[in-house]
């Protein structure tokens, strides 16, 4: 599918409630079937990522009723598949399900698309072989034989969200303490989880430690992504005289180094109405564009609390007067695609300057982008970044190839724009 956005015709201006954190969700359903009664998960993100784990959790036995916004999950069985888990495009399905598989005595094999295959899966097969299981295969498709596990000290290589929680989800079936350490702080959803659900767990700097541990039933009510926030904030913030008010975001702190980098760049970014949600905080965001932009550096301990918008971000960078960079983020090279490689070659054909490193770029700005084709090459997050590019830009149409991947963390995304009264000429 193909998209196409001319230069917007009409600023920002309005207020829309972003769709539910896919982290969350994620995080939600596996819980849910973790735990030893049921459990309700209000405002779930319905996306491809998150239905790709509830189908393999219902193929493990979990049962969903579902009544307007609210899943009533019961438990899983583990009755073993009886074919491959599909975990499509998502990269958080099949870690963590790893992690959730490693200790049951079956045998699964994961696969997923294209993206997901050439993605590395031995980042968490190390640890978890460690544990006890067998796993075979570097990247998909992996095949996982799980059994009693024993608790291990793991210091990870990188700072990954997702690597620590398949450890600290193997681990609460571990005989012994599981303790995880990782050079920065990534997002910690799932210790918070643990945390509310009275997971007997420790933190010391990044260092997690579990112990064998059950939970009950709980209910949950998802707070909206600010990933996917992520995109009105920066098409706000590069809009002079654009306001939107952003309702009940989670502004969880390993997530919102978004916040903290649009502040620096000048837009205001305000929070009203903080509440929490099972340890989680939320807030509605006001932001508003101000008459001219700074740039940014993002490096180090910041780069693991954006790194997923470092793509919408490194669009908003041509906009600033100056130079923007980005360094130890290679990470992104290893995501649903290159993000650095896809990123400087579709800013540069919308007539950016861009310096690649191996670890992130450079963007000097400002610059009058011009529309252009662009191939999203099955990403999510950079469909929705050149589609905020070809808002932003003075001159032309930007025509996005492989849009459909929108779907998979945000199928309301025009829509959002639209009650935005966000207008472009779709000639
Ligand atoms: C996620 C963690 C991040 C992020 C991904 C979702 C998660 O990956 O990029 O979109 O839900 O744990 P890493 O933690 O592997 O960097």
């Amino acid at each position: 599918m193909e998209l196409r956005f001319g230069p917007a015709l009409s600023p920002p201006r309005g207020e829309i409630t972003p769709p539910a954190d896919k982290s969350l969700t994620h995080r939600a359903l596996i819980f849910g079937a973790l735990a030893n009664s049921t459990s309700e998960i209000h405002n779930p993100l319905t996306g491809e990522d998150c239905r790709a784990t509830r189908r393999i959790l219902e193929m493990v036995g979990m049962r969903v009723e579902e009544s307007g916004d609210v899943w009533r999950v019961q438990p899983a069985t583990w009755t073993t598949p009886t074919e491959p888990v599909d975990c499509g495009n998502s990269g958080t399905t099949m870690r963590l399900l790893m992690g959730v598989f490693a200790s049951r005595p079956m045998s699964v094999e994961f696969v997923g698309d294209a993206s997901l295959s050439r993605r590395p899966m031995g980042r968490i097969g190390l640890p978890l072989k460690m544990m006890g299981a067998k796993v075979e295969g570097e990247k998909a498709p992996v095949r996982l034989t799980g059994g009693t596990l024993r608790g291990i000290d793991y210091l990870s290589p990188v700072a990954s969200a997702q690597i620590k929680s398949a450890i600290l989800l193997a681990g609460v079936r571990a005989e012994g303490e599981t303790s995880v350490d990782e050079p920065e702080q990534s997002r910690d959803h799932t210790e918070r989880l643990m945390e509310a659900l009275g997971v007997p767990l420790t933190r010391c700097r990044n260092q997690i430690s579990v112990q064998r541990a059950e939970w009950g039933g709980f209910e949950f009510r998802v707070p909206g992504d600010i990933s996917s926030a992520a995109f009105a904030l920066c098409l706000v913030a590069g809009s002079p005289g654009a306001q939107a008010v952003l309702r009940g975001v989670s502004v969880n702190p390993t997530r919102s180094g978004l916040l903290d980098v649009l502040a620096h760049m000048g837009a205001s970014v305000t929070r009203e109405n903080e509440r929490a949600e099972l340890g989680e905080p939320l807030a509605d965001l006001v932001v508003s564009g101000p008459p001219g932009l700074k740039p940014f550096v993002i490096e180090g301990e910041l780069v693991p609390r954006l790194i997923d918008e470092i793509p919408v971000l490194s669009v908003l960078a041509t906009q600033a007067h100056g130079t923007s960079v980005v360094r130890g983020a290679a990470e992104l090279r290893v995501k649903e695609s290159d993000r650095i490689a896809q990123m400087a070659k579709g800013l540069r054909a919308m007539g950016a300057s861009v310096d690649e490193f191996p670890d992130g770029m450079a963007i000097h700005g400002p610059v009058a982008l011009r529309g252009a084709t662009i191939d999203a090459h099955g990403d999510h997050r950079l469909a929705m970044s050149f589609a905020i590019a070809g808002l932003l830009s003075a001159t032309g149409d930007t025509t996005i190839r492989g849009a459909d991947s929108i779907a998979t963390s945000y199928p309301g995304f025009v829509d959002d724009l639209r009650t935005l009264g966000v207008t472009w000429s779709e000639a």
